[in-house]
């Protein structure tokens, strides 16, 4: 792999998605950013704050990539696939030798995946992180495959990431219920790709951070402090990461409950309504491929049914996140909690209640906020710029408008997704954005802002594109 050097900012594209000429623009102005952070066999989530391949950013990449070259997304997913370990997990991160270690903390020589994880089957000749990102992957691939059913089966791309996909979610299920209640839990916040959530702070606050004299931030390079997660966030997280790494990233049976030896364990919602629509479409991958879709069908049916009993509160009106060291919930209102719209078969009372607190005065879908915010507009630690303290993200609200699609609330979801392009196009494809302002926080030019535009842009009746196949 060799990096390319980031290309210029995006501009402004204003008022983007209301005319014909304005999503032509749009859609070429994303395109740039996807072929500037694409660097010969995956996309960079960005050049500055993030120079490898992340895994769940990989995936909603792919989702917009598959709309500019079916090929190219293929490519990405199997570029990630390939460095699934033995035991079926698929790291969060896949670190491009090129790239140096100062770039990013923490850096290959932090994770020592080949040798800390041998005994588990990481790879000998790929250096990756030992943790994992929320399972989007199968999703992503049967997107992908959708986009372009032709060029996929003449690649036999649904017959390659089968077998790896069907591993990961084995390892999930086998080696992540640690509570034992059908549920898979994540141990380190960055699992849930929600790093810095008010939901983590109580579980956080038990674990004792290490110096922050003892390791050096790189992202601080690149962002600015105010928007990213603080340096006692940061002593926490290597705490959590040297803790896995120094067990060999063994994960335990089940027999307490209580997720130990882990010091976080977690059963987070939007982390499990993905595994459940990953599992949907690895059963369509199944059937394309004439195999049996029911073993999929079946554990898409469980883990449904864990989730409601386990992380839906009524009178809290969204799921919420379940701390497994405790055995309490975590009474945090997250955009995690409405994730599981994305779920098909959710009792339809759930769907009704998550429908009004998605635009009720915490999270003031389509009156005070045009996307979702991370957060609660009312909690007391909601921060409209700080990482997912707050922000709106694009990956997130194009999820919400596909579980509005799915259930049937049509003009919320066109207005969710004239939002998204709005904003992404306004913003530079902004890595997140104030909720109530729209200004762009974090970085800018950020891959999966310009792949779910794609992705929306694509399915909108007339979307502006060119036929570039
Ligand atoms: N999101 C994390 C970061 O900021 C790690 O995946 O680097």
């Amino acid at each position: 792999m060799t990096a390319t050097t980031a290309g210029p900012s995006a501009p402004p594209v204003e008022g983007a998605h209301e005319t014909r000429t304005g999503r032509r623009a749009l859609r070429a102005a994303a395109s740039r950013v996807l072929l500037a952070n694409w660097t010969g066999s995956s996309t960079v989530p960005s050049h500055t704050l993030y120079p490898h391949q992340w895994s769940w950013d990989s995936a909603f990449i792919a989702i917009g990539l598959a709309r500019l070259s079916p090929r190219r997304a293929q490519r990405e997913l199997e570029t990630l696939l390939g460095a699934q370990w033995g035991d079926g997990r698929v790291p969060h991160i896949v670190f491009n030798p090129a790239v140096p270690h100062e770039a990013y903390f923490p850096s290959p020589d932090f994770w020592r995946s080949s040798t800390a994880g041998a005994a588990v089957g990481a790879p000998p000749d790929i250096e990756t992180s030992g943790i994992v990102q929320p399972p989007v992957h199968a999703l992503a691939a049967w997107l992908v495959h959708e986009s372009d059913p032709e060029t996929s089966g003449r690649r036999r791309f649904l017959e390659r990431v089968h077998p790896r996909l069907t591993a990961w979610h084995d390892y999930l299920h086998a080696n992540r219920d640690l509570g034992g209640h059908g549920l898979v839990s994540v141990l380190h916040p960055w699992e849930p790709g929600m790093d810095n959530s008010p939901c983590w702070d109580r579980p956080l606050a038990r674990v004792d951070p290490v110096p922050a004299t003892s390791f050096r931030r790189a992202d601080l390079t690149h962002g600015d402090a105010a928007d990213r997660p603080t340096d006692l966030d940061y002593g926490r997280y290597v705490r959590l990461a040297t803790g896995y790494r120094d067990r060999g990233y063994t994960d335990a049976g089940t027999d307490s409950g209580t997720g130990a030896p882990h010091e976080f364990t977690v059963e987070d919602p939007g982390f499990n309504a993905f595994l459940i629509v990953s599992e949907h479409a690895l059963a369509a991958i199944a059937l394309t491929l004439g195999r049996d879709p029911q073993p999929h069908r079946e554990r898409a049916r469980a883990l449904t049914t864990a989730l409601v009993a386990r992380l839906w509160h009524p009178e809290a009106g969204l799921f919420l996140c379940h701390d497994l060291r405790t055995g309490t919930p975590i009474e945090e209102k997250s955009v995690t909690g409405l994730l599981p719209l994305l779920v098909p078969d959710l009792p339809g009372d759930i769907v009704e209640a998550l429908l009004r607190t998605a635009s009720g005065d915490h999270f003031g879908l389509g009156s005070t906020t045009a996307l979702a915010p991370s957060y609660d507009l009312r909690g007391r630690s909601f921060d409209p710029s700080r990482y997912w303290r707050g922000p709106a993200w694009f990956n997130t609200n194009w999820a919400l408008e596909r579980g509005l699609r799915q259930h049937g609330a049509f003009a919320r979801a066109d207005e969710l997704r004239q939002a998204i392009l709005a904003s992404a196009g306004r913003s530079g494809f902004a890595e997140y954005v104030d909720p109530r302002t729209g200004r762009a926080r974090g970085t800018t030019d950020f891959s999966w802002t310009a792949a779910v535009v794609l992705d929306l842009l694509a399915r909108t009746e007339d979307p502006g594109q060119d036929v570039d196949r």
